[in-house]
């Protein structure tokens, strides 16, 4: 039997984390197993290779192209640790980011050529490819103001990305929207703002469509 992978996508502060829990448990009421999963991470090594790439100090000047394998040197692992295994046994896997971000970071936001991008995705991914992918959006005030709160209910130290300039953010923004109109049969705009029921509703819009009859 065959799994479904579906991935959320977009800015910091566009409440993917919240929107997958809320999926993860209609999921699990209705039967299904479901494996929720975030990028980068997701493995032993994936989660080393997170805290490198976001809060190490070491990670302070590193350039666009480590940053790009680096990212995929956690998903290659994710794909083939966790990802194929689940999908084949008839998984639900849920994934807080996959490739689409390395799209619109590391060619929209730093620049890298998307032929050399793509071509490094397709070997962590080979043929594991998302069925859908759900792009959450939210104005960018609305997402500084959530990151905000968010920086400050945590006390959190602010990641690399995170120190980002505004000019990056909007590069991210305007690569993840060409994104969803060159593949608009896999990927789904969801307006994210206002009350998270309303978000979830629109979100369950699309993934019931996409789910196996069996559970
Ligand atoms: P997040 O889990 O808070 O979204 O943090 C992950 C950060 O890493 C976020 O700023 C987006 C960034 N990122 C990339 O730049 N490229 C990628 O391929 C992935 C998966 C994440």
């Amino acid at each position: 039997m065959l799994g479904r992978l579906i991935t959320f996508e977009g800015g910091e502060g566009c409440g993917k984390s919240t929107q997958i829990k809320r999926l993860a448990s209609q999921l699990t009421d209705l039967g299904y197993r479901v494996r929720e999963l975030r990028e980068p991470g997701g493995t032993a090594l994936g989660e080393k290779i997170r805290f490198l790439l976001k809060h190490d100090p070491a990670g302070q000047g590193m350039v666009p192209e480590a940053e790009l394998l680096l990212m995929n040197a956690s998903r290659a692992q994710l794909v083939r640790e966790v990802i194929r295994p689940a999908l084949e046994s008839g998984e639900i896997v849920l994934c807080d980011r996959f490739y689409d971000s390395t799209v619109a970071y590391q060619s929209g936001g730093r620049g890298l050529s998307l032929d050399l991008v793509n071509s490094v995705i397709g070997h962590a991914v080979g043929e594991t490819r998302p069925h859908l992918t759900l792009l959450l959006q939210v104005g960018r005030e609305e997402a500084r103001r959530r990151v905000a709160s968010r920086t400050a209910a945590t006390a959190g130290p602010v990641d690399r990305f995170e120190q980002e300039k505004e000019a990056f953010f909007l590069r991210v923004e305007s690569a993840y929207e060409q994104i969803a109109r060159e593949e608009s049969s896999r990927v789904r705009c969801i307006p994210a703002e206002g009350e998270p029921e309303a978000v979830s509703a629109r979100i369950w819009e699309a993934v019931e469509k996409i789910l196996p009859k069996s559970r």
